[in-house]
């Protein structure tokens, strides 16, 4: 299997726009705001450098070596027992699972663009009740945004690694840093600003339970795109020369400061109007609005902005949600890219509507199992049971299945013996017994 090379800043960006998604402008803010502020990034922030960082660099030597789809990979480089390895294909089935949910969300943040050009709610109340009307009543507008949202990024995938991911991104993410740090500059004039940095900053430990602990770490795999071979399927496409350490560094800090921008945006502007910091997955939705409206016609400017650069972020993670299925499609089975596109879009489709309906009350009941809806369902099994479970196989394969004189030789040339020792312990040790921690609390408590 041939696969298209990326530039090298074609590679950083492409995997920085993954990494650099709805997790970090949307999840990561409501999860301080609900996990007691500083407490809960300062764990985040140790989880990302002692595992994530660590997972990552594995993902990409892999996707290095092989140079294929994650499943041929994983059985071209296993010494023995290959066979066994192409269960690791359930790792494919994530991405659409992912993708479902994730279009219904990109859906509303397009909705929200279009109504804050039209006007904005005045009180958090108002807004509440609007997001609350659009999620459980409003099937129509949810499924035409929901259809925008998926065709833009099926369209891109359709165009390739090289003519669509790389290009897209190449202009995306300096659009959406340059959003973000207009939007910061303003947030530091803000008198919410200095209470927004201690939020952030100022551990208060008192808040903080097993649990925060363990949501970290599952975020720490989120926002970086761990656990479903987007990372390897994107190493995949890697310029030979690449320097495995910095570009995974540079993607783990790009995608950190960008977090840690939008935290300290959105608590700028939430403490500067008195608001709650503890709003929940609503954060941005309904607490946001209001407090652009505060700022009158600037404020439709803020909020156009603030929900473009969202929107910009979630459509480059999305291409890379699907990409993993798509090479593994095309390798494996021979498959055309957009015949691939064609039943990964099908699928990902049927399910992205199921999700949709299962928040609408009128349609709930039908695409609710087991008391819980499909939306709910799929950001469960992908979030909490197949990303981590996907990371723990990775780290035994890295830790236990590659003779260590074999993962040695893959990094030799970008770090020096302590590192080597440091990151191997990581991947044997930390990555797998830190997941299975996370997945056993999730799933069972
Ligand atoms: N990292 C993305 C985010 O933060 C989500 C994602 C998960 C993308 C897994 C690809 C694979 O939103």
């Amino acid at each position: 299997m041939k696969v298209a090379r990326f530039s090298r800043i074609g590679f950083i960006l492409a995997a920085a726009g993954s990494a650099v998604g709805l997790g970090n402008i949307w999840k990561f803010p409501y999860m301080t705001g609900e996990n007691g502020g500083g407490a809960f990034v300062l764990i985040y922030l140790l989880t990302i450098t002692l595992i994530g960082l660590s997972l990552f660099i594995a993902e990409v030597i892999l996707g290095k070596e092989g140079r294929n789809d994650a499943v041929s990979t994983f059985e071209t480089l296993a010494p023995r027992n290959k066979y066994i390895w192409k269960y690791s294909g359930f790792m494919i089935f994530t991405g659409v699972l992912i993708l479902a949910f994730y279009t219904v969300v990109i859906g509303w943040i397009i909705k929200y663009v279009v109504s804050s050009v039209i006007s904005l709610p005045t009180t958090v109340k108002e807004a509440g009740d609007a997001f609350g009307a659009m999620v459980t009543t409003d099937a129509t507008s949810q499924f035409i945004y929901f259809n925008i949202a998926f065709f833009i990024t099926i369209f891109i995938v359709t165009k390739g690694i090289k003519k669509g991911i790389e290009k897209v991104n190449l202009i995306l993410m300096p659009m959406l840093i340059l959003i973000l740090l207009a939007l910061f500059f303003y947030a530091i004039t803000l008198d919410g600003f200095s209470e927004a940095v201690s939020f952030l900053f100022v551990p208060d430990w008192s808040k903080v339970t097993d649990t925060t602990i363990l949501k970290a770490v599952g975020h720490a795999f989120f926002t970086l795109s761990l656990g479903m071979g987007t990372i390897m399927t994107y190493a995949a496409s890697l310029p030979k020369e690449s320097n495995v350490l910095r570009a995974s560094a540079s993607v783990a800090l790009i995608d950190t400061a960008i977090a840690l921008i939008a935290g300290l945006v959105i608590f700028s502007f939430l403490f500067n109007a008195g608001a709650e910091p503890s709003a929940g997955p609503g954060l941005v939705f309904i607490s946001l609005p209001p407090v652009f409206a505060d700022f009158g016609s600037l404020g439709n400017i803020f909020g156009v902005a603030f929900f473009v650069a969202l929107g910009f972020a979630g459509i480059t993670s999305a291409v890379s949600i699907v990409e993993p299925t798509i090479l593994y499609l095309t390798s494996r089975f021979n498959y055309s890219r957009i015949k691939s596109l064609f039943i990964i879009g099908l699928l990902t489709y049927i399910l992205g509507v199921m999700a949709l309906l299962s928040n609408v009350k009128e349609y709930a009941q039908y695409v609710t199992f087991g008391g819980k809806g499909t939306f709910d369902i799929l950001d469960f099994a992908s979030s909490s049971v197949l990303l981590p479970l996907g990371g723990i196989v990775i780290a035994i394969f890295v830790g236990y299945v590659l003779p260590r004189e074999k993962t040695y030789s893959m990094l030799k040339a970008y770090m020096n013996d302590t590192i080597f020792s440091l990151w191997y312990f990581s991947i044997r040790y930390l990555v797998p017994f830190a997941v299975l921690a996370v997945m056993i609390n999730k799933i069972f408590f």
